[in-house]
């Protein structure tokens, strides 16, 4: 078996457009398991949009239903995991991170503006969206490749295609 049934089999982390959530669905359905996405999670339990969270209450009220959120899914989560692009940065959910299984989903900012498009649906990358996107992933690329036991590299890849070479690594039966 490849999930213990005690916690993620995987927790994906990267920028926006680095794939986590198609990734994360193409991995937990080739491996027969639930995807839990925070974003997504966050959304269900306050009943509002993140942009809405972010203008109306600020991004610190955001990071801190996050920090919570991501704790509860850290040990309530036994399939695939997808953290909100920003949910490593804070120390809280790093130390959270160790001893689990963690895939940084690399991208370079060619392939990520094809997979995002650069709507409104991202409020850190309303204003001037592809130079906010490189300076966040200079701002993080330390910390994604820190927080990773595996680096996978999305670049001109299908997230079917990701999520194989991800279940080659986390040691999906053969
Ligand atoms: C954020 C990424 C978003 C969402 C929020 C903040 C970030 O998730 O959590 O808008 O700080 O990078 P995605 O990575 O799924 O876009």
């Amino acid at each position: 078996m490849v999930s213990d049934g005690s916690r993620p089999v995987a927790v994906l982390v990267g920028p926006p457009g680095s794939g986590k959530t198609t990734v994360g669905r193409a991995l937990a359905e080739r491996l027969g398991l639930d995807l839990h996405d925070t974003d997504l999670a966050i959304e269900a339990a306050t009943g509002r949009s993140i942009p809405d969270i972010f203008i109306e209450d600020g991004e610190p009220v955001f990071r801190d239903l996050e920090r919570a959120e991501v704790a509860r899914a850290l040990s309530a989560t036994t399939g695939v995991l997808a953290l909100g692009g920003g949910a490593v940065m804070d120390p809280t959910t790093r130390s959270a991170l160790g001893g689990h299984t963690v895939v940084f989903l690399d991208v370079g900012i060619a392939d990520a503006s094809k997979r995002i498009g650069f709507d409104q649906s991202r409020p850190l990358l309303a204003v001037n969206p592809r130079a906010s996107w490189v300076a966040l992933m200079k701002r993080r690329r330390p910390v994604y490749e820190g927080v990773a036991t595996h680096v996978v590299d999305t670049a001109g890849r299908t997230p079917e295609d990701v999520a194989e070479q991800i279940a080659g690594l986390i040691g999906e039966p053969r």
